[in-house]
């Protein structure tokens, strides 16, 4: 019998498989072995595969070879475990033991392993990566990684969405947050930022009524992930300040295509200080290499059912694949003097400086270039903080900027659970750390000696006697009150320039292209239409009265409700020059490179136009994905097979940049009949998208409703062009935009 089973089987597994015939007598065949036999897996160097009693796979550390330490399974303990497939019973079929340490370990830590959420910004996803400085700022900032140009400081970079859970999808409408951790030689500075650059809220004091206005309803508990619901149309709606942000949020901003294709924003002045102590104002701007890119809100609405994970599997996908994302950084610098004549004050985080008021200075450049090793450990549990600042950079009084200094550090020790969680690897500094606090639950460190307050005389008895403070080197906040008011009575207002909400809201419109105005009007009435109270809807159109009086035109039209009259202006709005900077299509960078480009394929496919067209894309810098009827393969006109990418009703074309239908005649007959395929083609062109077709397919572009247009090609170079592109001409044939 033994000889009947398969040569990869090692001698342990036949001698149990043997055994286990012998123990089960005549009812277990030889078949029945056989079959044991083949199922079982074969030995590597790591471990041998043998089949216990019930049936079970035991992977088992080898009985020779070579074994180092850390191919034992052990318990916490390092006790080494027999046995990881069964619990310790009483007989074969007797209850389970109390004694079994092994087993109650696994299932305790087990219980635990969730932490709390973060309370906002709880679905992120992050990589390690670098900043590099390409430009010095010494003459404003004392700060140690903007000194010498070609210094690399380490960083570990987490995008995320605000309102949804840390289950919750990649693509609903929301503000993405965009935090970022540098360790640099002075220790951690925290630049925890957003894709756009302002905020809803003026006051921190706020911000609690924003997020549970924004998250799913207390008693009903959704929606999840969106702010189309009663809730937070009626909180913003009642907020004036929140109108600017609105703006931002309804735009396609808020609906990237990528991680790696927005931008990022401190959004808050913060300030620069020199060695000689004099302080200039700076904001901080991440500029995406690839340039901003967004979806349509159809295919985002579809991407939600088509991939979940879709930004954060982009974003591994990109750097595993070696297409590194990479931003650069600038700064925009300026004085009091500067400051005071703005019509708009910069400690309010609801408004901008336009670059072309105050151009960028490009200072260096964010690379990410390796994934994280474990979820958990690293983008889980990395705890950024706004207060986290090095010598050289200091904080303004914005007052959302200090009620965050507070708010960060505060809820990392009820999500973390300790007050020593800068002791995780992700979040402790990569530079020496040295102070007197001790002790507190989950201390990693073993401090020795009696040092643990200060001052002390200990080394004049020889002791260590611990570190001390170092006013040259030491962080020192800048002195000195800058600009009116910044000093004085205690007082619950708001300074008097925050009280214009529209000026900058009225900007952003008169910055857009007509498809993006078209976009931002639709998006208002796509949010209000979700909202169940009649009264709110009118009250959001009175405050967008201010703001542009075709606008609110369109959404009141768009929801087939009357033009209310303006709500009545704190301050009356004001007409600023436009900034070209604002719009995402003036500045799309037009570049296939980073992009993902669908072939859909099937049997019949001409093997040639197919090798030819990905050999193409690979070469211009995107990635080609094939899409057949069935995964495991099919066959091509040279009768070779070929493995596809993806199955056809689980990769819909909306996960693609452009698509190319690379059919034979049978191949397109085969696909009219196929519902995925004619959609697949439909959603390509309504979402805006290049299509590139054989001849032969042509039939199935008539019947998923494709006209000819610039952005429907060959296969040849007019595709790779046009797959750098959206066709934002062909919208108003095919959609009806507010
Ligand atoms: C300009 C305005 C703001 C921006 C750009 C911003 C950005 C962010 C980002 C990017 C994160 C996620 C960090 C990560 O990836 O772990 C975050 C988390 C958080 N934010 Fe803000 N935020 C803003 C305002 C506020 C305010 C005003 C408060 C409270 C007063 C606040 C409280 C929090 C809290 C409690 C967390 C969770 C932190 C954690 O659990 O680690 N944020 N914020």
């Amino acid at each position: 019998m033994s000889d009947r089973l398969p040569k990869s089987l090692n001698k342990r597994s036949r001698a149990t498989i043997v055994m286990l015939a012998r123990r089960k007598g005549e009812h277990i065949s030889c078949e029945d072995i056989f079959e044991i036999g083949t199922t079982a897996m074969a030995d590597t160097k790591e471990f041998e595969t043998e089949r216990g009693q019930g049936g079970e796979t035991h992977q088992r550390v080898p009985s020779t070879g070579p074994q180092s330490a850390e191919t034992y399974l052990t318990t916490n303990q390092g006790i080494p475990v027999s046995d990881n497939q069964n619990s310790l019973k009483s007989g074969s079929r007797g209850p389970t033991l109390l004694e079994d340490f092994v087993l109650r370990e696994k299932i305790f830590h087990f219980d635990h392993e969730r932490i709390p959420e973060r309370i906002v910004h709880a679905r992120g996803s992050a990589a390690h990566g670098y900043f590099e400085l390409t430009e010095s700022l010494s003459d404003v900032t004392s700060a140690d990684l903007f000194q010498r140009p070609g210094d690399k400081v380490p960083v570990f970079v987490r995008f995320s969405t605000v309102a949804g859970g840390a289950g919750s999808v990649d693509t609903p409408r929301d503000v993405r947050g965009f935090a970022v951790k540098f360790y640099t030689q002075q220790g951690n500075w925290d630049l925890v930022g957003n894709n756009i650059p302002v905020f809803f809220i003026q006051d921190a004091i706020k911000f609690p009524d924003l997020i549970h206005s924004v998250k799913m309803e207390a008693d009903r508990a959704y929606p999840q992930a969106g702010s189309a619901h009663g809730t937070f149309w009626d909180f913003a709606s009642l907020l004036p300040e929140t109108t600017h942000m609105l703006m931002w949020a309804m735009s396609d901003r808020a609906i990237p295509r990528s991680l790696r294709m927005m931008q990022g924003f401190g959004i808050h002045t913060f300030r620069f200080v020199n060695k000689d102590g004099k302080s200039t104002f700076v904001k901080f701007h991440w500029k995406p290499k690839l340039g901003v890119q967004s979806t349509v809100w159809d295919e985002a609405l579809k991407l939600q059912a088509a991939d979940n994970d879709y930004h954060r599997r982009d974003l591994w996908e990109a750097i595993a694949s070696g297409n590194f994302p990479e931003w650069e950084l600038g700064v925009q610098l300026f004085d009091d003097e500067f400051a005071s004549k703005l019509p708009y004050d910069v400690l309010d985080a609801t408004k901008i400086i336009p670059e072309e008021v105050l151009p960028l200075k490009i200072v260096g450049r964010l690379v990410l270039d390796r994934n994280p090793d474990n979820f958990f450990a690293e983008t889980e549990q990395v705890a950024y903080c706004p207060a986290n600042i090095v010598p050289g950079i200091d904080f303004t009084n914005d007052p959302l900027l200090q009620g965050r200094l507070f708010s960060y550090l505060d809820t990392q020790k009820s999500r973390l659970g300790t007050a020593n969680f800068h002791q995780l690897p992700i979040n402790a500094p990569k530079c020496p750390m040295h102070n007197f606090q001790r002790d507190g639950m989950m201390q990693m460190t073993v401090p020795k000696g009696r040092a643990n307050y200060e001052p002390n005389s200990l080394s004049m008895a020889g002791e260590e006697g611990g570190p001390r403070e170092c006013p040259a080197t030491g962080f020192r906040s800048f002195e000195r009150a800058s600009g009116e008011h910044e000093q004085g009575d205690k007082l619950r207002v708001r300074a008097e320039l925050f009280a214009d909400h529209y000026s900058q809201a009225r900007l952003f419109w008169k910055s857009q292209t007509e498809s993006e105005q078209a976009h931002i009007a639709s998006s208002f009435v796509f949010e209000l239409s979700k909202v169940e109270f009649d009264h709110v809807p009118p009250r959001v159109i009175a405050n967008l009265m201010n703001v542009d009086k075709d606008l609110a035109t369109r959404v009141a039209d768009g929801l087939g409700i009357d033009l209310p009259k303006a709500n009545p202006a704190a301050k009356d709005p004001i007409d600023l020059e436009p900034s070209p900077a604002l719009s995402i299509q003036k500045n799309m960078v037009e570049t296939i490179e980073g992009r993902k480009i669908g072939i859909l394929i099937a049997d019949g496919t001409d093997a040639k136009a197919l090798a030819k067209l990905k050999d193409a894309i690979i070469k211009s810098g995107a990635t080609p994905f094939v899409v057949a009827p069935k995964v495991g393969k099919a066959t091509l006109s040279d009768g070779k097979t070929v493995k596809a990418d993806g199955q056809l009703a689980g990769s819909p074309s909306q996960l693609f940049d452009a698509v190319a239908i690379v059919l034979s005649k049978e191949g397109t007959e085969m696909l009219l009949r196929e519902a995925a395929a004619i959609q697949w083609v439909m959603d390509a062109f309504g979402h805006l998208k290049a299509i590139g077709h054989t001849d032969e397919a042509q039939p199935l572009l008539q019947k998923a409703g494709v006209e000819p247009d610039d952005g429907v090609a060959g296969l040849g170079d007019d595709f790779l062009a046009a797959a750098a592109k959206r066709f934002w001409d062909r919208e108003a044939k095919i959609r009806l935009l507010a």
